[in-house]
């Protein structure tokens, strides 16, 4: 495919230029493929992927393993675009040390351009752990799903004088600590702006109103492939998930009447090939 792969230089470009950037999230080889040619500037395997592909309750029952094999598979359909991964829960929490391990195995075993994890000042030294090992980090402030039993539920973050100054605090650790870039969920509009307007890295909204140097959505929740619920931020762009239910409807009924396969879906056989192997086969016949 034509163009040029989008790298964290790029991002920050189009920050100080004022162009919005695109991220989506991705799973697997065609939604990677699909992403990729849409030219989005930068994909992101998130931990989701435990609710809207592996059908988890909530995103902490992911594991590394399972993260780094969907990763090498979005890997192989991008050309273009900027590879975040996603760091599972517990994945980075507990120790540094393991926290560098793992996030180096984002860039090794699955070909990332960078990680990102949860979090505020509390993981600020561990953005610098992994950040002085030459990998880059995107942070993730606002409301944090990794975090939801500690959070009370999908909540937005930020809404008091108090509460806004320790997520913009958090913003500035963060950037401090070398992350690359900011994801802010769940925050009141006037909130992202000024936390947008007072950080040099770009910052990236799902459900942070349209201040943000750029937006992200669930690929599952924007094509209607995820129907156990629908944040208000999420804009539905497709209903793949009825267009899925029409098509497998209309196949198990083609195959109860008998419509399926028809003559186009089938392979014929000489009638000399035929003959003789009637013949073996059923010599008393002939
Ligand atoms: O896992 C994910 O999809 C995310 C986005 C909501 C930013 O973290």
């Amino acid at each position: 495919m034509a163009g040029k792969k989008v790298s964290i230089i790029s991002l920050h470009e189009k920050k100080q230029r004022s162009q919005p950037i695109c991220m989506i999230t991705a799973y697997d080889y065609p939604s990677a493929l699909a992403a990729d040619r849409a030219g989005v500037d930068t994909i992101l395997v998130g931990d989701s992927l435990a609710m809207v592909v592996l059908g988890h309750e909530s995103t902490v029952q992911v594991t590394m393993d399972e993260m780094l094999h969907h990763c090498r598979a979005v890997r192989r359909g991008v050309q273009n675009a900027y590879l975040i991964g996603d760091m599972p829960f517990m994945s980075y929490q507990a120790e540094r040390g393991e926290a560098i391990r793992n996030a180096g195995r984002f860039i090794k075993e699955a070909g990332m351009d960078a990680v990102k994890l949860e979090g505020g000042r509390e993981v600020a030294g561990t953005v610098r752990a992994i950040n002085d090992a030459g990998i880059s980090v995107v942070g993730h402030i606002g409301f944090t799903p990794q975090s939801v039993a500690k959070l009370g539920g999908n909540r937005v973050q930020g809404k008091t004088a108090a509460a806004a100054r320790r997520l913009y605090e958090d913003a500035q650790s963060l950037q401090e600590a070398g992350a690359v870039m900011l994801v802010l969920e769940m925050v009141p509009d006037r909130l992202a702006e000024y936390i947008t307007c007072h950080l040099s890295i770009p910052t990236i909204g799902i459900g942070a109103g349209p201040a943000c140097d750029g937006q992200v959505l669930v690929l599952h929740d924007m094509l209607g492939l995820f129907d156990r619920f629908t944040p208000r931020f999420v804009k539905k762009y497709a209903d793949l998930g009825g267009e899925m239910q029409r098509a497998l409807s209309a196949y198990r009924e083609d195959v109860a009447e008998r419509r399926f396969p028809a003559a186009e879906h089938t392979f014929s056989m000489e009638d000399a090939a035929w003959e003789e192997w009637m013949r073996e086969m059923e010599p008393d016949k002939g």
